[in-house]
């Protein structure tokens, strides 16, 4: 039996519930499809800062580097938020895991649930077929570039080199290969230097690939085509805080950030797998959060980490099963929908669907 080392970081707000669901039902598929996960739990964000006054510590980045993969469910909340300079904050924690495990291209598939449609805040017409795929530059840039604070000024740098953006571009082309064959750069070449570097990269990178459709827009038109034309897009390719920022938008396209997951990937193992969403302190402990975007994560894992392919589909159209029959966690629910359900009664749900399709084939 193939056995892996997962190494779980539950976080802050929702995250430790929709862990546990995320378990129960990567447990369901190590029943089914005779493999083996050895969990080990670890602190990582506000939780972290508590214990060990460090958004990760020491014993989380071992846990984290000995393990096949990472699955993460989210950090943050008000308790730590300042703005003094200095101040250790759950989100550092984020950003170092990400640097230490050199997880250079966050993906964030954005594909939406015709079912869902009326979730979405834009037209049904405009929405529809909408499939995308975000490919983030996840270790560079802004967000790590040298910065300070000082009495009346405070700076940020955004650096990037050559093979920083020429990896992550060239990442996005042979994805695109495996699904519509067209990559969008958004950059913003008209002001930034960093992003005339990013452009002459993606050009150059595209003549290696002259089967697939190419496209630039700067970063402001990007946002505005997104809710004009989100179904045109199949792979977008961009610096980490466009990325971060068109992320959030795309994903409020797809009818709830509650559903989408993402893979942080890197030149060796283990990634790093997270939903999008933040830890919604609001409802946390409530048993409302919606636990498909962790769930969904673990399918990426299977995935990506893996190679089990046939489990991450199988957790998939559990998902999208659910979905269609009607089940609804409160953040997707319109008031047409009756049957509202909770964060465990959701992911027992899925792993019916999973026992249900399992005995068909
Ligand atoms: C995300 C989040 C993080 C980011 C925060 C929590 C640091 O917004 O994963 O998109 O900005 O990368
Ligand atoms: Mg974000």
């Amino acid at each position: 039996m193939r056995e892996f080392k997962v190494a779980i970081l539950p976080g802050d707000g929702i995250g430790p519930e929709i862990t546990k669901e995320a378990v129960k039902v990567l447990n369901a598929v190590s029943e089914l499809f005779n493999v083996k996960f050895n969990f080990i739990e670890a602190d990582i964000g506000g939780v972290a800062i508590d214990k060990y006054q460090e958004p990760l510590p020491e014993e989380t980045r071992k846990v984290c580097l000995e393990s096949d993969a990472v699955l993460l469910a989210a950090v943050g909340g008000p308790k730590w938020d300042s703005t003094k300079p200095g101040a250790k904050r759950p989100e550092d924690g984020l950003l170092e895991l990400r640097k230490l495990l050199n997880t250079y291209a966050n993906l964030r598939p954005v594909k939406v649930y015709e079912e869902l449609i009326a979730s979405s805040p834009l037209k049904p017409e405009v929405v529809s077929g909408t499939d995308l795929l975000i490919v983030r530059e996840l270790t560079g840039g802004i967000y790590f570039g040298n910065k300070g604070r000082e009495k009346d000024f405070a700076f940020d740098t955004n650096l990037y080199t050559v093979s920083e953006i020429e990896r992550c571009v060239r990442l996005a082309f042979r994805l695109s290969k495996l699904r519509r064959r067209k990559v969008t750069l958004v950059d913003k070449a008209n002001v930034l230097e960093t992003s005339r570097l990013w452009r002459e990269v993606f050009l150059d990178i595209s003549k290696e690939f002259d089967d697939v459709e190419t496209e630039i827009l700067l970063v402001d038109n990007a946002a505005m085509q997104l809710i004009r034309r989100p179904s045109t897009f199949d792979v977008i390719v961009t610096e980490n805080m466009f990325g971060d920022i068109l992320s959030d938008e795309a994903a409020t396209i797809s009818g709830s950030i509650g559903l989408l997951a993402s893979a942080s990937i890197g030149e060796s193992h283990p990634y790093l797998y997270e939903p999008i969403h933040g830890s919604a302190p609001d409802i946390a402990g409530k048993g409302l959060a919606n636990p498909l975007a962790m769930i969904l994560s673990s399918a990426l894992m299977l995935r990506y980490s893996f190679n089990l392919f046939d489990a991450a589909d199988a957790i998939e159209n559990a998902v999208e099963k659910v979905i269609q029959n009607g089940y609804r966690t409160p953040d997707i629910a319109t008031k047409a929908d009756k049957a509202v359900v909770g964060t465990q009664e959701m992911s027992n749900l899925v792993i019916e669907f999973l026992y249900e399709d399992f005995k068909k084939n």
